[in-house]
């Protein structure tokens, strides 16, 4: 086997691998959108941004990191190491959203810190709040992609739809 380089369309990362993985595995967006990595064309420089298209990045970043503050913090308290390893990836997915969104927004990215007074301790009650932060976090990157006008802007929100809309299949299966 040979390895090629791809790269995500979404976040950017590279990735090397015989073939695309059916999810990146940095922003968790799907197969589609890993291109090789000749093919790549960097999009985040998007000349005046909408004055919704700003506010709805700002909201989604605030929420990107909340939500991995929130995940760290649950895979730093869990009890075993399924739960703490399940989380470890959510959170590592929602802190490349977060690095995402501050390259369109061109803002230095924020420190993530465990957020422990968001986190329940207990994985089980854990993934049952992510379910809600995961199901508001799908509505309003939906209505976001609708209101972009910016095609980029339009494509991350449509991504990061799909993305978290996959995360609450997860919590739904733990909680
Ligand atoms: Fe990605
Ligand atoms: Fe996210």
């Amino acid at each position: 086997m040979t390895l090629k380089l791809f790269r995500c369309r979404i976040c950017g990362d590279p990735y090397l691998g015989s073939e695309a993985p059916s999810f990146c595995p940095f922003c968790g967006a799907p197969q589609r959108y890993m291109v090789p990595a000749a093919d790549y064309v960097d999009r985040n420089e998007v000349p005046n941004l909408s004055a919704v298209s700003r506010a709805n990045l700002e909201k989604a970043l605030d929420l990107e990191v909340k939500n991995a503050a929130f995940y760290m913090c649950a895979s730093n308290c869990a009890p075993d190491p399924l739960a703490k390893a399940m989380f470890k990836a959510l959170w590592r997915t929602e802190a490349e959203h977060a690095s995402l969104i501050c390259k369109l927004l061109k803002v230095p990215k924020p420190e993530i810190k465990p957020d422990v007074k968001a986190c329940l301790k207990d994985p089980k009650a854990n993934f049952e709040a992510a379910h809600g932060k995961e199901e508001r976090a799908v509505a309003f990157y939906a209505q976001a992609a609708k209101e972009a006008a910016e095609d980029r802007v339009k494509e991350v929100f449509a991504a990061l739809t799909e993305v978290e809309t996959y995360h609450i299949a997860l919590s739904a299966a733990n909680k």
